[in-house]
């Protein structure tokens, strides 16, 4: 594991006690308090391998009902909680770092309902993303976002980390589309804003506190969103660039020429290529006679398929004619396109493969983001690692990741804290998506204010007095700033 050292267990918490296990049991039934081996090892480590708690108990309720009597006896206990859906969060956030009581919500999947008019859907926060897309093909719609693990990760888990992925330049933030949400607070008590409405301005919009809280203020049972129809017509262009100038413009260009039915504007370097490939051999390159230091995936989605070819046929015209690009392909039948989303999908699944990585997640100014790639690259060229830049170009948030063997104190030490300086220094963020979790919570300062940072702290109070919602994460017990300000 990868434990952070500098956090101890805090003793104001209670350890698990037969007694306890009791009243789980009473509530839940036996098979839904869960102690073999082999599951608690599971899901005590993150999908990274990076993170290892030492959790006792895994408790899966089915209804809110549950779930409130849950906490409030944890609650009275004082018994530490981490919420966990998937599993698939990439800054520690999911996983208990000593003993905390791991709370499953993967038994609560049921859809309540779903308005084919407005497009509101109602269900259960252990619904999977994958699952829901599958119930709103059935009546021509989707899910607003999208994102590699969609095969696992839940809504509730996407919702709490404000997951962004592969449409959130067309679809915007769950902070848009999420409308309503039914939480339970760390002492049961439940509160229901599953509203289907998509305006109400009756006082303080609860609702996004939960958004992106990452379990820490409240654990998540419901969640109203909204989605909109699937599109009929979709293209997708793999495209090679010749420099991160040429890649800024074609975004440009993509966004005056494809305008309204632009669905995805992402990108990859070489770097994130050749691993890709070379890890996962069933992945295909799109463009096998291309060699170029970027990759585009530029995505069309729309109703008129004649339309909007002759949007993407003008736009590439340009783009060809001002040498924007250098080579490329476009896709219209379903197969080809996932093919070229499977290989931007499985980015971060070859890293794992690879060996571990240090993985950030910045928003940083669009001219200026690869530069952090460039900056990392030339400042480890002394280790045997490789270095790999990717991530949402549209969206302005850039995956930084240094893959390496095995952990390495000394690459580790040459990465923090002069990433996020780098960072604050561009007035960007430290987390674009990924949440802050247990990796990134002592850097909290590093992208918001100290006064910010004890607002949030006042909230969490109030939320949660005992402090027993994923401690450790988030908000650390002492903020560091940035040296630089
Ligand atoms: P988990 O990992 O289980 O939990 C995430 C956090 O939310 C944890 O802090 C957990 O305690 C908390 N939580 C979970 N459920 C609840 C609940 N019901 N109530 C309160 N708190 C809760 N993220 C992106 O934003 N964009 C991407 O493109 C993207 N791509 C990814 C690709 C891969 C291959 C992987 C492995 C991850 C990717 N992620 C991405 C990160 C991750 O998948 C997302 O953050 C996802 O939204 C997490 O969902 P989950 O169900 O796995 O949640
Ligand atoms: C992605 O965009 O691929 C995800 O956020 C996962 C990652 O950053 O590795
Ligand atoms: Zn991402």
């Amino acid at each position: 594991g990868f434990a952070c050292q500098a956090v101890q267990r805090d003793s104001r918490y209670a350890a698990l006690q037969r007694l306890d296990v009791d009243v789980f049991t009473a509530i839940l039934g036996s098979q839904n308090v869960v102690q073999d081996t082999e599951t608690l090892q599971s899901s005590n480590r993150d999908w990274m391998g990076k993170y290892v708690g030492q959790s006792q108990v895994i408790l899966r309720p089915s209804s809110t009902q549950e779930l409130s009597k849950v906490m409030a006896h944890c609650n009275d206990r004082k018994l530490a909680v981490v919420p966990q859906a998937g599993n698939t969060g990439l800054a520690g956030g999911s996983v208990p770092i000593f003993d905390e009581v791991i709370l499953q919500t993967a038994q609560m999947n049921r859809i309540h309902s779903f308005d084919e008019v407005s497009g509101a859907l109602q269900c259960q926060a252990g619904c999977i993303l994958g699952e829901l897309n599958e119930h709103l093909a059935a009546a021509g719609y989707v899910m607003p976002l999208d994102l590699g693990p969609k095969d696992k990760c839940q809504i509730g888990g996407n919702v709490s980390t404000n997951a962004g992925g592969l449409k959130l330049i067309r679809y915007g933030s769950l902070h848009g589309s999420v409308l309503g949400l039914e939480v339970v607070l760390a002492n049961g008590t439940i509160i229901d804003t599953m509203t289907p409405l998509r305006k109400d301005n009756t006082g303080y919009d609860v609702k996004q506190l939960f958004i992106g809280a990452e379990g820490t203020l409240g654990i998540i049972s419901g969640v109203s969103i909204l989605c909109p129809p699937k599109p009929a017509a979709v293209n997708l262009m793999f495209l090679a660039v010749q420099d991160w100038s040429a890649a800024l413009q074609t975004f440009v260009r993509a966004k005056r020429k494809l305008a309204e039915v632009l669905s995805a504007f992402e990108f990859l370097d070489s770097s994130a290529l050749d691993l890709t490939l070379h890890q996962l051999p069933h992945i295909v390159n799109p463009l096998p006679d291309h060699q170029a230091p970027f990759y585009l995936l530029v995505e069309t989605s729309g109703s008129n398929g004649d339309h909007d070819q002759s949007k993407l046929k003008d736009f590439l015209k340009e783009a060809k004619h001002d040498k924007l690009i250098q080579g490329g392909t476009v896709a219209s039948d379903s197969a080809h396109i996932g093919e070229i989303w499977q290989l931007r999908e499985n980015i971060s699944v070859a890293l794992n493969k690879a060996g571990k990585t240090y993985k950030y997640d910045m928003s940083l100014p669009v001219a200026e983001m690869y530069g952090l790639v460039e900056d990392v690259r030339q400042r480890l060229q002394k280790y045997p690692v490789r270095v790999v830049g990717y991530g949402h170009l549209g969206d302005s948030n850039v995956h930084l990741n240094v893959s390496t063997e095995e952990w390495d104190d000394d690459v580790l030490h040459d990465l923090e804290p002069y990433v996020y300086d780098w960072v604050a220094d561009r007035k960007g963020s430290i987390s674009a998506e990924h949440g802050l979790g247990q990796m990134k919570s002592q850097y909290i300062g590093y992208t918001k204010q100290p006064d910010t940072v004890d607002m949030m702290r006042d909230l969490k109070q109030l939320l949660d007095p005992n402090g027993i919602l994923n401690p450790y994460k988030v908000l650390p017990e002492h903020v560091s700033f940035p040296s630089a300000v």
